[in-house]
Formats: C-alpha cells, sequence, structure tokens
C-alpha cells in the first residue's frame, strides 16, 4: 500500500498476520522478498480526529501492517533487495522453506525451540556455538536456567563434554527426565543424562554431592596460589607469600598449605594477616585435602560435570573457579583433556565489570573469552545483570539468548555490548513472554524470537513459595489455637530442610492435613 521502498513497506492486512511473522512478497520471476511484521495498527476513517461525521455510513476498519524487509531469495540464497516491492502486489504467509533458508536456520542441529508465530524448529550449529562462546542473559526468573539447560542437554546428546559452575544446586536435576511440558507439540521425548555433582566443600554441607572436588596441596607455588588470591590482595599480601614459599622451597622438603599459613604468620609485616585470612578460609574448606581430582575426569565426552558451589562462602568460589579453569585451560592447551564447555551460572559473582565487584576467576574466564576456541574450550556465561558483567567476556561471545530485561541499565549494556542491536529490539526484548528468547547469532542472518522447547530433564531451579508458607504455617497455629504470629518458630519444623520443592510438597501436605482432605 502507499509508497514501498526496498528496506518497509505497510500492507493492507485481509486475514492474518501477527507481530514479529514473516511474509513474502514476488520479486519479479526470479525470487521472493521475505520480510517481518514489525508492526500491526488498525484503524477507522470514521473515527478519525479530523473526519468527525455522525453520518458517515461507510465507516470501515482497516488492519495495517508494517514489514522490514529481510532479503531478497536469488538463486537460492540471500540478498540485499535493491528494488522495492510494486503496491498492489499481494503480501503473502511467508512459507517455512523461505524462511529456514532466509534466517540461515537450517544449518544447525542444536534444538532450542520453535521460531514465534511459526511452528518451524530452530536450531544453531554445535560446533560454532561451543567454539565462539555465548551468553544467556535475562532479569531473574525469565527462565534463563531453564534455557540453558535445554541448550546444554543438546550438547550432551552431541557428545560435548561439560563442566558447569553451578551456584545454586540446580543442574544435577538433569539426571532425572522431566514430567512437566507440552512434550508433543514440541516434540521432545524427556529422559535424564549422565551428570556427576562434585562439590569443593565437605560432607556436611554437601551431603548429596556424587564426588568432592580437591586439589593438589603438596608443594604449590607461589604464583598458583597468588592466581587464586582475590583481585583485591595486594602486592605487599602477594609479597608474603612469595616470600613464604621460597623459604620453604629452599628447605627441599614437602610443604602443604598449613606450613605456608604457619610460615607466613612468622612475617613481620601487617600484610600478613589480610592474606593469612584468605588461606586459612581454602584450608578449613579442605579443598587441598586428600586425593586430588584428576582433570581428565572433569571433562568426559556426552557427560557433564556440576560444580556444585551451595555451602562455600562468595569470595572462596571465586579462588576455587579462578584455579580449576587455569588448571584446566593448561592442560587442555596441551592436548591433557578433551575438549568441551564450561558452563558459568551467575556469571556477575566470577566475572563482575569493573566497578560492581571483584573476583580472582576474572582473568582466567577473560582468556578463556579470548582464545578459548583456538584451544577447543567454549564458554557459556548466565547472567541475571548483562550491566555487572564484564563487558569483554559479553563482547567475545558469538552466540547472545536473551529473554526478557527491563532494568535501563542493563538493556543499555545489552545495546553497547552486542552487535547488531537496535532500539527496537530493546521495546522487543522489554516485552518478552516468559520462556520466550530473542536469538542473536552471527550464524542466523537476523535476530529471531524463539519459544524455548520444554526441558527434558527435570528443571531443578522451582521458587520457594513464601507466602504459602507463611499461611500454611498461619493455619497450623491456628489448628493448635495458638495465635498466627506466635505459630512460626513451631511453623518452621514441619517444613523439611530438603530444598525448595520439598519445601512446597510438605506445605501443601500439611494443608491437606488441616483442612482433613
Ligand atoms: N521455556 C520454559 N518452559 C516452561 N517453563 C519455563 C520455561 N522457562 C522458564 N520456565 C519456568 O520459569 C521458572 C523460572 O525459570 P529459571 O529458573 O530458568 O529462571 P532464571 O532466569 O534462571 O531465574 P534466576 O535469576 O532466579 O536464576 C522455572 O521454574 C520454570 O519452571
Ligand atoms: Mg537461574
Amino acid at each position: 500500500m502507499g509508497e514501498t521502498s526496498a528496506h518497509e513497506f505497510k500492507f493492507l492486512i485481509v486475514d492474518e498476520a501477527s507481530r514479529g511473522s514473516y511474509v513474502k512478497v514476488k520479486d519479479g520471476p526470479r525470487g521472493w522478498i521475505i520480510a517481518q511484521v514489525v508492526e500491526v495498527t488498525r484503524s477507522n476513517v470514521a473515527y478519525s480526529i479530523s473526519i468527525i461525521d455522525e453520518n458517515n455510513s461507510e465507516a470501515r476498519e482497516r488492519v495495517l501492517g508494517l514489514a522490514r524487509v529481510i532479503g531478497v531469495t536469488t538463486g537460492g540464497r540471500l540478498a540485499m533487495p535493491t528494488n522495492p516491492p510494486r503496491p498492489g502486489d499481494p503480501v503473502l504467509r511467508a512459507d517455512a522453506p523461505l524462511i529456514e533458508m532466509a534466517l540461515g536456520l537450517s544449518k544447525g542441529n542444536l534444538y532450542i525451540g520453535l521460531l514465534e508465530g511459526h511452528d518451524l524448529k530452530v536450531r544453531l550449529e554445535a560446533d560454532s556455538f561451543v567454539q565462539k562462546h555465548c551468553s544467556i542473559l535475562a532479569k531473574t526468573g525469565s527462565g534463563k536456567s531453564y534455557t540453558a539447560a535445554v541448550v546444554l542437554e543438546e550438547l550432551l546428546e552431541r557428545g560435548v563434554a561439560l563442566l558447569i559452575i553451578d551456584p545454586h544446586g540446580e543442574y544435577a536435576s538433569m539426571k532425572q527426565k522431566n514430567t512437566k511440558g507440552d512434550f508433543a507439540k514440541y516434540d521432545v521425548t524427556p529422559r535424564g543424562y549422565d551428570v556427576t555433582v562434585y562439590s569443593p566443600a565437605n560432607k556436611t554441607t554437601a551431603p548429596h554431592a556424587d564426588r568432592f572436588l580437591r586439589f593438589n596441596g603438596k608443594n604449590l607455588t607461589a604464583r598458583e596460589l597468588s592466581a587464586m588470591l582475590p583481585e583485591d590482595v595486594t602486592n605487599s599480601q602477594r609479597g608474603v607469600l612469595y616470600e613464604a614459599i621460597k623459604i620453604l622451597a629452599s628447605d627441599g622438603g614437602t610443604y602443604e598449605l598449613e606450613d605456608v599459613i604457619a610460615q607466613a604468620e612468622k612475617d613481620t609485616s601487617k600484610a600478613k594477616w589480610g592474606l593469612i585470612g584468605h588461606l586459612e578460609a581454602l584450608e578449613e574448606l579442605g579443598i587441598f585435602s586428600g586425593k586430588a581430582t584428576e582433570l581428565g575426569e572433569l571433562l568426559q565426552r556426552g557427560k557433564a560435570s556440576v560444580i556444585e558451589m551451595t555451602g562455600v562462602p562468595p569470595d572462596l568460589q571465586g579462588m576455587i573457579v579462578a584455579k580449576l579453569l587455569s588448571d584446566l585451560f593448561e592442560a587442555r592447551k596441551r592436548g591433557l583433556v578433551n575438549p568441551g564447555m564450561v558452563v558459568v551460572e551467575e556469571a556477575h559473582n566470577y566475572i563482575p565489570e569493573r566497578g560492581s565487584g571483584r573476583a580472582a576467576s576474572t582473568p582466567v574466564i577473560r582468556t578463556i573469552a579470548a582464545e578459548g576456541r583456538k584451544f577447543g574450550l567454549g564458554l557459556l556465561v548466565i547472567s541475571q545483570r548483562p550491566a555487572r558483567v564484564d563487558k569483554n567476556v559479553i563482547s567475545q561471545c558469538n552466540t547472545q539468548i536473551i529473554l526478557r530485561v527491563t532494568n535501563p541499565n542493563d538493556l543499555r549494556a545489552l545495546s553497547k555490548g552486542i552487535e547488531g542491536m537496535s532500539s527496537e529490539l530493546e521495546g522487543d526484548i522489554k516485552r518478552l513472554p516468559p520462556g520466550t528468547a530473542m536469538l542473536v547469532s552471527n550464524e542466523i542472518e537476523h535476530p529471531v524470537t524463539v519459544k524455548i522447547r520444554p526441558r527434558k530433564s527435570r528443571h531443578g531451579g522451582v521458587s520457594t513459595p513464601i507466602v504459602g508458607c507463611e499461611r500454611a504455617r498461619a493455619a497450623a497455629g491456628a489448628a493448635r489455637g495458638a495465635k498466627p504470629g506466635s505459630s512460626l518458630v513451631s511453623g518452621t519444623k514441619t517444613v523439611p530442610d530438603g530444598g525448595p520443592k520439598e519445601k512446597k510438597e510438605a506445605s501443601g501436605g500439611f494443608l491437606r492435613k488441616i483442612l482433613g482432605k
């Protein structure tokens, strides 16, 4: 309708074409112009301010679409259009093969969901996905961990080795089959995966861990230990460490972390105390005690090793990730371990942007982002605060999966860090419904909106109901004749401490008992 250009055109919608869907217009005898509907408007001249006329019986409603041109197909390839479509030409709904070809969706083998508005499978290319890194960014509760697990399931099925840094213990549930979801619509068969849960802590803090993560604590070099220390440890504190280890090493015998601490204590400077605090925290955790974990064991083809950080203080988590990933990257460079992908959940804690925190793990994760591709070590970073994650790392990610983001700082960070991000896309990201993602990747021609498929394995990141629990406790108190306010303490006994899922079920069961059902 009206004026058209090689970039966009308006058209009259007579059937249906929702925002985000794809349409086509014939481009001479050779091919099709493919375009995406970016806006749909409804108008009626009878209700237009300038022509208010109560006697006008010819009032007609029109639905207009604004479509942005993606390209034109010529000889099975997509090119940039040079001619605008002709006004008056029919606009048709684009068919699956044309969309796949135009968006570059047909090449991949990692099935992550369906293209919004068209029941078309969106697939990413596994090799490039792993080698060129990915980030999953969105506000809390919008489905980051769920989406990450969908991608990880696909990677495991392609035989990729995974190492997952899991601060909240959400990934152990990948062992089990999912029972909730529209599996038929998405063509998904539930199943569990080969997952081993490692804890850097001990049996008391991580009773359900399959194994414990341990480092070799004998004859640690000053460089090794220094790389584990948080970034804010001063040069004079590091100096105390180098001095202590120099003395121990000159003795020629075997020394362990406790010997380093004892030696550092003999230092006369005040700087020693900050250093000793960090070393003692490591010693207490026991990460250097017992038999060291084999690095090769952590990257096995088609298997996931989950490093579960629950119960480990945040600064120690950074120190552990620093050592683990440095050792792994060195081993990978020398071909001593399998290639694979490292997944960093809650990445703002392990690679904080300058000014929003410090972590010992920042340098090594930056190195993997910059050089991992050459050595077959990929990176998947996940965060709820894009503005607080190191931009150096985000900008190295070739694939971005973005779910709903509303915080203006985070949206700005996305615009800055991601190529091809427009203000229009920002608007779309603010409006994304849960479980729907915007996929931006160098492998696909254009950002696409994807409804993420149901997980095959069980999701572990279940929210704990707070209001529901309070009600159950209040009801429990009332049933015993106590004031609702006084029931909180005894009420807590009715909720076992076994994790979010158990809490939900326990409170539900308790209510049923009270209500006699
Ligand atoms: N694609 C999806 N299909 C079905 N349910 C989903 C989907 N994505 C998310 N959910 C549901 O939304 C909830 C929140 O998802 P998830 O735990 O992945 O959020 P998150 O962004 O990782 O949150 P947080 O920032 O707290 O880690 C989950 O309990 C899950 O059941
Ligand atoms: Mg999460």
